[in-house]
């Protein structure tokens, strides 16, 4: 039987991370070739990425590096956008984030039409009211899904 998380490759691979974020490409989203900008999606991440990193650090967030941006398919109108993510390092006041984007058509029968579109890592640094980076608390408690350390 299917499992939920199941890609549309067959690969076997699955959503690794904390789903953060779902939402629905529109056509404001577009780039001139009619796909989704690659913008827009590097967008969703940074916002889902942030949300983990504010529940880790208990604070403010800024957005310092990304790295390893892996375009691997490209994102359709209409289609899902499922934004898993999950620490991958906590440093002193900073935090890296693997984020893995997946997308689906909601009008495919089957959860095994879900497939990966994009991957990357994010590093976010905590804050202080006046944007100074800010210690972060030392096991931070979330799912295990949201854990790679
Ligand atoms: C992120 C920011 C607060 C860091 O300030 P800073 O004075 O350089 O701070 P520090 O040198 O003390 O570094 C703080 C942490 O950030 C990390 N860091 C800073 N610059 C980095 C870079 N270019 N690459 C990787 N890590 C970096 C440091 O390694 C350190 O991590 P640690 O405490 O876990 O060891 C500052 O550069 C900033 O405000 N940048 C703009 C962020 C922004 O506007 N983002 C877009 C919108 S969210």
């Amino acid at each position: 039987m299917a499992t939920e998380k199941m890609d549309s490759a067959g690969t076997g691979r699955q959503p690794s991370g904390l789903l953060v974020l779902r939402t629905i490409a529109m056509p404001r989203d577009c780039n001139p070739n009619g796909d989704i900008f690659g913008g827009w999606i590097l967008s969703q991440m940074d916002l889902g990425g942030g949300l983990l990193a504010k529940e880790v650090a208990h604070s403010r967030v800024v957005t310092v590096t990304v790295d390893k941006m892996t375009f691997v398919k490209p994102v359709h109108v209409g289609d899902t956008i499922c934004v898993y993510a999950k620490v991958a390092k906590l440093g002193n006041t900073s935090m890296e984030i693997k984020l893995e984007v997946w997308a689906k058509d909601l009008t495919e029968e089957f959860e095994e039409e879900r497939h990966i579109v994009t991957e990357a890592l994010y590093k976010y640094v905590s804050i202080d009211p006046e944007g100074r980076p800010h210690p972060i608390p030392k096991n931070p408690k979330l799912p295990a899904e949201g854990l790679a350390i």
